[in-house]
């Protein structure tokens, strides 16, 4: 599955590969802020939400993804692939048994917490000039446990406005 990521193409280090895997079972619910798709391996049974908020982003991603293996998916809906502020998550598909983040944010945005399925695992960036790559694991009573796997170096996590702005 880890190889199956990066033939995707999906994140930008195997570490993020490695600490999801788990979490990406087929039939799970998988959020993506920042690009697009965990749908290869969620399957058809499950459910890959991928939101950015540069919509010509997600215009272009939806027409790679057609003329990819993973067209099926989009057409029957279980891979969607959404315009708007991922730090906000995706309520409709909530809970997630996997969220990734592809952008650092200032601290954990608590939709995403309130998102997270218990026994669900997120990964995100935190962090702006010295950033940390955060394992977010929420267990079965609702409580969080948060520990840093590495240093990274992401954009930021932020608003339309001020990323078009270049800040
Ligand atoms: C570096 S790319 C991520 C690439 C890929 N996900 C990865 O991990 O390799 C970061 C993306 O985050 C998006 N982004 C930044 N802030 C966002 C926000 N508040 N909501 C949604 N997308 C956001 C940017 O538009 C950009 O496409």
């Amino acid at each position: 599955m880890v190889d199956n990521l990066k033939r995707y193409g999906v994140f930008n280090s195997d570490k993020v590969a490695e600490l999801l895997e788990d979490y990406l079972k087929p039939g799970m619910h998988a959020l993506d802020v920042g690009s697009a798709c965990f749908a290869m391996m969620v399957g058809p049974e499950g459910r890959a939400i991928g939101v950015d908020h540069i919509p010509e982003l997600v215009e272009t991603s939806i027409k790679n993804v057609e003329k990819s293996a993973a067209a099926s998916l989009l057409k029957d809906g279980s891979l969607q692939l959404h315009a708007g502020d991922g730090r906000q998550g995706w309520p409709e598909f909530a809970p997630y048994d996997a969220i990734h983040v592809g952008a650092a944010a200032p601290e954990i945005p608590q939709p995403l917490i309130e998102q997270l399925k218990p026994g669900g695992r997120m990964v995100i960036p935190v962090g702006s000039i010295f950033q940390d790559l955060k394992v977010v694991d929420k267990n079965q009573d609702g409580s969080i446990s948060v520990r840093t796997e590495t240093s990274v170096r992401y954009v930021p996590l932020t608003s339309k406005d001020a990323q078009l702005r270049g800040n």
